[in-house]
């Protein structure tokens, strides 16, 4: 069985957790692409080679969840070339027997546009920073400025900027506990099954 559940959203918006939860759930693979983009930036050297030779290694860096691995990722994930780069990979691994769950930005618009399920998880940015804050710690004013500061890069980025597909389903989570949130997108993704 082929069947994709794409999940965007802006920085922190809850994709990962929900990813991991219909992924556990239904016993399907999960993929965090945004790991792809930050295993680019945190690599250095060029981009698009770095993106192109990208190892097992890289994506175990255990930096790559910092908010400086975050910024760097966005700004190499605004390279056409990067991009092109990843692309193959994550549509083979949305489309490989048994279900797939990605999450990022351009899962539903770019990447799997034939996605069966398609979910668009936001949150208001201050509910958003308290959660990253609670992730990585520091400065609260420099972590909600930081989730502005890469959400406008990659809302505004002329390729594949983060927007909602015109058939995604819109999640907010600001006023939803994880196992609401949760159970939302279950519904979602049995309804289709
Ligand atoms: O965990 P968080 O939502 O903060 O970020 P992430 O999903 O790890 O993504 C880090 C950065 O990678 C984003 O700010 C985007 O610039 C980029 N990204 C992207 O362009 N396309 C994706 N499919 C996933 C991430």
């Amino acid at each position: 069985m082929q069947f994709t559940v794409a999940i965007d959203g802006p920085a922190a918006a809850g994709k990962g957790t929900i990813g991991r939860a219909i992924a556990a759930r239904f016993g399907f693979a999960h993929l965090d692409t945004g790991a792809l983009y930050r295993a680019v930036g945190a690599k250095g050297g060029d981009p698009v080679l770095a993106a192109q030779s990208l190892s097992a290694a890289d994506l175990a860096r255990p930096d790559l969840r910092t908010l400086a691995a975050g910024q760097a990722a966005s700004r190499v994930a605004a390279i056409p070339e990067v991009r092109a780069a990843l692309l193959d990979f994550q549509r083979r691994f949305a489309r490989a027997e048994g279900g797939a769950v990605l999450d990022g930005r351009d899962i539903g618009t770019v990447i799997c546009p034939d996605a069966e399920v398609k979910i668009y998880v936001t949150a208001s940015p201050e509910v958003r920073a308290h959660r990253r804050w609670l992730e990585v710690g520091g400065d609260p004013a420099l972590v909600l400025a930081e989730v502005k500061e890469r959400d406008a890069r990659d809302m505004n980025r002329t390729d594949a900027p983060l927007k909602p597909a015109a058939d995604a389903v819109i999640l907010d989570t600001s006023a939803l506990g994880i196992d609401a949130a949760v159970a939302r997108a279950v519904a979602l993704v049995e309804a289709r099954l």
